[in-house]
């Protein structure tokens, strides 16, 4: 039996192939949660899952934007450890940054099918779950940004998804307290992922100079918030929007 402070929960984090995702299950392993790594690039999950030790990680394929490959991972989850996920995080997210006047309609609803309605599709599918099982304690973490606060020029499909949900997890917050489920969500500043990989140096420098703290945010840094929101220590955070951004507004 592992220890810790998770130990006999099991997780469910999307967009667990890189990034915030990874640093999540790792961290969540640590507490002692069995992790289910999901993500729609099935090498990268298994990459993380792997790291982690098969008693304790089992990768999954899912496309968050697809309500059928949702439904299909709630029963392969299920499967996985004999048990309905009580964490649930969502990390997959994607940007198509572009200004507005030129932006295709197709990178607006990319960026829309991921970030929000994946939100809601993983939220719905597998809260479903949780409440079918009686899951004495849920919770579900969802990645917002800064930027939905920022509002930065050339992300008006990102901003807008991530400003989505905030608001989504407001109203799930208080939809689902009366089954013991909690649902929170972080607004990160900029972290040294991928994703922040291909924003341009000259971006990067002007962030960094206006953040106090001097520096981007490790995945690690986010995935200690989201381990704390996970566990029992912040039984009382519902409904909650966290910066986690070194200060940076
Ligand atoms: P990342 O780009 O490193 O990882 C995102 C992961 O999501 C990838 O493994 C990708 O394969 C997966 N993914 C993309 N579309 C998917 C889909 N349809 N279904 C399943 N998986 C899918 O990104 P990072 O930096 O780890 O970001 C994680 C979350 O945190 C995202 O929601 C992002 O918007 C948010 N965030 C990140 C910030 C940063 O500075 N890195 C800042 C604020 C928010």
């Amino acid at each position: 039996m592992a220890s810790g402070i998770l130990a006999g929960r099991v997780a469910f984090v999307t967009g667990a192939g890189s990034g915030i995702g990874r640093a999540t299950c790792r961290l969540l392993a640590r507490d002692g949660a069995k992790v289910i790594a999901a993500d729609r690039n099935l090498q990268a999950a298994k990459e993380t899952a792997n790291e982690l030790g098969n008693d304790r990680a089992a990768a999954l394929e899912v496309d968050v934007s697809s309500a059928q490959s949702v439904q299909s991972a709630v029963g392969d989850a299920i499967a996985k450890f004999q048990q309905a996920p009580s964490i649930v995080v969502n990390s997959a997210g994607i940007t198509r940054d572009g200004y507005l006047l030129k932006m295709p309609e197709r990178d607006y609803d990319d960026v829309y099918s991921v970030n929000l309605k994946g939100t809601f599709l993983v939220t719905q599918h597998f809260a479903k779950a949780m409440i079918e099982q009686q899951q004495p304690r849920g919770s579900i973490i969802n990645l917002s940004s800064i930027v939905a606060r920022m509002n930065n020029v050339g992300q008006a499909n990102y901003a807008a998804t991530k400003a989505g949900v905030i608001s989504f997890t407001e109203v799930a917050s208080k939809e689902f307290g009366k089954f013991g489920i909690r649902v929170n969500c972080i607004l990160p500043g900029y972290i040294d992922t991928p994703m922040v990989a291909v924003v341009p140096d000259k971006i990067k420098q002007q962030v960094v100079q206006r953040c106090p703290l001097g520096r981007l945010g490790q995945p690690e840094e986010i995935a200690e918030v989201i381990a704390f929101l996970a566990s029992e220590k912040s039984a009382y955070v519902n409904g909650a929007a966290i910066e986690v951004t070194g200060g940076l507004k």
